[in-house]
């Protein structure tokens, strides 16, 4: 049994990997300052901390055996308006977490990096050795931060992987997604669904795809959990390894939009709008490292699947 840190562990990712890290019989504390999370999301067994990155020292010391960092400003649109606030939480954040690792002589780290760092894809499927250029200031800061952790890694022996997610989706029991303003297609879908918005806008339907709509890599939000802890077992001292996390295959706009109506029954409202600027057509990960170098597959893949988990979480969370 270890210890571990979940920075972020009242968000989406962080709470369904801290329920899954407690399953595995491991140790948990959750240091969150409910900015986007939910008290309630933090799993049951976890100690709980409401508190900010900035002040990981007042929580972290030798006992811990690695820390798992997800949290951080994460809406695009937003970073694109206030960037300070994101170099300032995602960045100046991170750097005082590391540091205070390093003063409590916690030498292992694993990170919640995006797909948002390689910007517009010159090669699909993308892989880690593609180059980085964010379109946006969301993935710069997701970027820098990889960066601070390489040098880390070289000049002080951290332990650490980054891993790059595509698109998360799906649920774990009572952790689902609950992001507000909600920018993620299957849960706007389920808005649709649920009246809760009048349409669903599809964001052009003229890109070189074979039904005119974007294509998205979507992973099931347990299949990255499973990616986590088995990159706990694969942090070397002194190596920063950095790996994509999708299904490899991806799924159309349409595709989402009729698997949305398969699980649900229910009829969803579609208006097809101009094309968003920024926005690739085709987004698909190569998972051919994560499977090498963590021996990892996800497990999960079918669309159906991750819809009707999301689904049950949602019906569950609208029902309270
Ligand atoms: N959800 C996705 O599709 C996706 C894709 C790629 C990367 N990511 C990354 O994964 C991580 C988790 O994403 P999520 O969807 O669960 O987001 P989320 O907003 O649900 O969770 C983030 C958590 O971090 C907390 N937090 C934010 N700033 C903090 C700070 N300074 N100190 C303490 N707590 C703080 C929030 O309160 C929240 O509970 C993020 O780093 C995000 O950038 C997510």
């Amino acid at each position: 049994m270890s210890k571990y840190l979940v920075t972020g562990g009242a968000g989406y990712v962080g709470s369904v990997v801290a329920a899954h890290l407690l399953e595995a019989g491991h140790q948990v504390t959750v240091l969150d300052d409910l900015s986007t999370g939910f008290r309630e999301g933090v799993p049951a067994g976890a100690e709980f901390v409401e508190g900010r990155i900035q002040e990981a020292g007042r929580v972290l010391d030798s006992s811990f055996d690695g820390v798992l960092h997800f949290a951080a400003s994460s809406q695009v649109g937003e970073s694109v308006v206030d960037p300070e606030k994101y170099w300032r939480n995602n960045v100046a954040g991170s750097l005082e977490l590391v540091s205070a690792m390093r003063a409590a002589g916690v030498r292992k780290l694993v990170f919640s990096s995006t797909a948002a760092v390689y910007g517009e894809p010159e090669v699909v499927p993308i892989a880690e050795t593609a180059r980085t250029s964010p379109t946006n200031t969301y993935g710069a800061t997701k970027l820098a931060v990889d960066h601070l952790i390489t040098s880390e890694a070289v000049a002080h022996g951290l332990a650490a992987v980054s891993l790059r997610y595509f698109n998360v989706a799906g649920a774990y029991g009572a952790h689902g997604e609950r992001h507000d303003p909600e920018s993620h297609l299957i849960p706007l879908v389920f808005q649709a669904a649920l009246g809760q918005r009048p349409h669903i806008a599809v964001y052009g339907e003229d890109y070189p795809t074979p039904d005119g709509t974007c294509i998205r890599d979507y992973i099931h939000v347990a299949d990255l959990a499973d990616a986590h802890l088995l990159a706990l077992d694969a942090a070397k001292p002194g190596e920063h390894l950095i790996c994509n996390l999708g299904n490899g295959s991806g799924f159309s706009v349409r595709e989402v939009i009729e698997s949305v109506r398969r699980v649900t029954g229910r009829e969803i409202p579609v208006q097809v709008a101009g094309r968003r600027a920024g926005d690739p057509a085709v987004l698909v990960a190569s998972a051919a490292r994560a499977h090498e170098a963590l021996g990892w597959t996800p497990r999960r893949p079918n669309l159906d699947d991750i819809v009707a988990d999301a689904w049950k979480f949602t019906l569950e969370k609208n029902a309270q």
